[in-house]
């Protein structure tokens, strides 16, 4: 990777070409079967669009322009000493580069696609700009020998990832995805910090990765951490570490376990909580991040990290092993872990009456296969939302199987669970939605109007139809506000 910072917003525009000269019928082409035909591809304005969101994405006084180029290829991808797999990467590596920026940054990619079909990305839990959300309703996909660049100036402190968002049961799976992390100014004081990108993959006897799933979505037989199978780590005997965990897989649910013992949550995906918070599991389904302060352990202790069994509506099967992580010698340690992390304003308190149901549900396909559904169809177009007003929807799960629920571009705060406050508020854009279970959420739209989905993070079940496009669009002056916000607080920090 190419990574390096320039203090000034000044450095080339690269961005504004790659839009011309497009195949608009092309992508008119592939529209989806279900109740209503539901056509992917960005409306005739996006050139404009791209290149307003391109030009406002200036760095804060001070801060910096992190520019980074990512290549999509194929390439040799060495899972264990001797064994390698061809994968579909970024820049040659599973995960791609690890991203790293602060607050008030301004991120540049350049991605160049020398894959032999078209692909776009990503920017799982960033609040960004509807054109650099990288989905097929807000730009052309790069075609094969094409660059694009995504320009995002950075809002929140968090660990967030990337990803394909273009044929992702095959491109994900194979390998394309990798972490972003942005910095705030006032981080918990760790001994270490490390990024832990837990996945999987399916290895065929042939040695071949597969990417042909079953529209379940199954888990891989093969368990990775930053893209080597069951590694070993060691830590400092009493030390403490702060683990940025990220689960991009296609389907695997993992409970996170470190060999038992108790660690404390920090953050999730959509930054610190409010005060850590003492587990000794976490579910992460896919999509979901969590962030934990590990350690102290003892010199000479072994511990494994583990996901246990979790029910995810095909029965739990066993602990199985992510790493093995070996305490070293005693070294001193500077962790400092303040007892308040910072304050996250409720959106809403007291009664409130959603505004929108949300429903996953399955039914018999005409080939005895599920149809994975929302709202009763496939790649619903659901109704818009007006910047400014609250929203809190209900999403419910109708099917026999877990989902988990991701919102592109907005955090939102987890009401209730079955009608049961969670234990922690918390931002998020992404949440486990159980089998035959309801969570609501709260949300606000800030004014970032266009374009935006949400969707099972399954990626056989996005792929098959368990997603929702709408827009996000600004008030008209005869609008009549929304009747349902009783307590409503805006985030206090506002959106540049
Ligand atoms: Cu990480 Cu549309 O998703
Ligand atoms: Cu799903």
């Amino acid at each position: 990777m190419s990574t390096h910072s320039t203090g000034s917003a000044h450095h080339q525009h690269v961005g504004h070409d790659h839009m011309a000269g497009h195949d608009h019928m092309a992508h008119m082409a592939h529209a989806h079967a279900g109740h209503h035909v539901m056509v992917h591809a960005p409306a005739v304005d996006v050139a404009e669009a791209y290149r307003y969101a391109y030009e406002r994405a200036q760095p804060d006084p001070g801060a910096a322009v992190v520019l980074v180029e990512l290549e999509a290829r194929e390439a040799d991808w060495q899972i264990t000493a001797g064994r390698t797999v061809r994968a579909w990467t970024f820049n040659g590596q599973v995960p791609g580069p690890v991203i790293e920026a602060h607050t008030g940054d301004v991120l540049e990619v350049r991605l160049t696609n020398h894959l032999t079909e078209p692909t776009t990305l990503h920017w799982h839990g960033v609040r960004l700009p509807a054109p650099m959300d990288g989905t097929d309703m807000v730009q052309h996909p790069v075609e094969p020998g094409a660059t694009f660049v995504y320009r995002i100036k950075l809002l929140d402190a968090g660990t967030f990832w990337y990803h394909s968002h273009s044929n992702e049961p095959v491109q994900v799976r194979r390998g394309m995805y990798g972490a972003l992390i942005v910095r705030g100014a006032d981080e918990p004081v760790v001994d270490r910090e490390r990024v832990l990108v837990l996945s999987d993959a399916m290895v065929e006897p042939t040695g071949e990765l597969s990417s042909a799933s079953d529209r379940q979505g199954c888990d891989g037989n093969v368990r990775f951490v930053n893209g080597a199978a069951e590694p070993e780590l060691m830590i400092w005997g009493g030390q403490v570490e702060r683990w940025r965990v990220i689960n991009p897989s296609s389907a695997r649910y993992i409970r996170l376990s470190i060999g038992g013992r108790s660690f404390s949550a920090l953050g999730t995906g959509g930054g610190l909580l409010e005060v850590p918070v003492q587990m000794r599991d976490a579910l992460l389904p896919p999509g979901d991040r969590i962030d934990i302060a590990v350690g102290p352990f003892e010199p000479g202790e072994t511990v494994f990290v583990l996901s246990v069994p979790y029910d995810r509506g095909f029965g739990s099967g066993e602990s199985e092993r992510f790493a093995t992580l070996r305490v070293g010698p005693r070294a001193d340690s500077q962790a400092v872990i303040a007892e308040r992390l910072r304050v996250i304003a409720p959106l809403v308190d007291g009664p409130v009456t959603p505004s929108r149901e949300v429903r996953l549900g399955e039914r018999a396909g005409a080939h005895g296969e599920v149809d994975y559904l929302i709202n009763e169809t496939q790649h619903l177009r659901a109704e818009d939302v007006v910047v400014g007003e609250l929203q809190v929807w209900d999403v419910v799960n109708t099917s026999a199987l877990d989902h988990p629920f991701h919102l592109h571009g907005f955090f939102f705060q987890v009401l209730e669970r079955d009608g049961t406050p969670p234990a922690f508020r918390s931002w998020e854009d992404t949440v486990n939605v159980p089998a035959g279970g309801r969570v609501r959420i709260a949300w606000i739209p800030d004014d970032r109007p266009g374009e935006w989905m949400y969707h099972c993070h399954i990626l056989e079940h996005h792929a098959a139809g368990m997603m929702a496009h709408f827009r996000v669009v600004r008030p008209t002056p005869d609008h009549e506000p929304s009747q349902i916000s009783p307590h409503v607080q805006v985030n206090s920090e506002a959106v540049r």
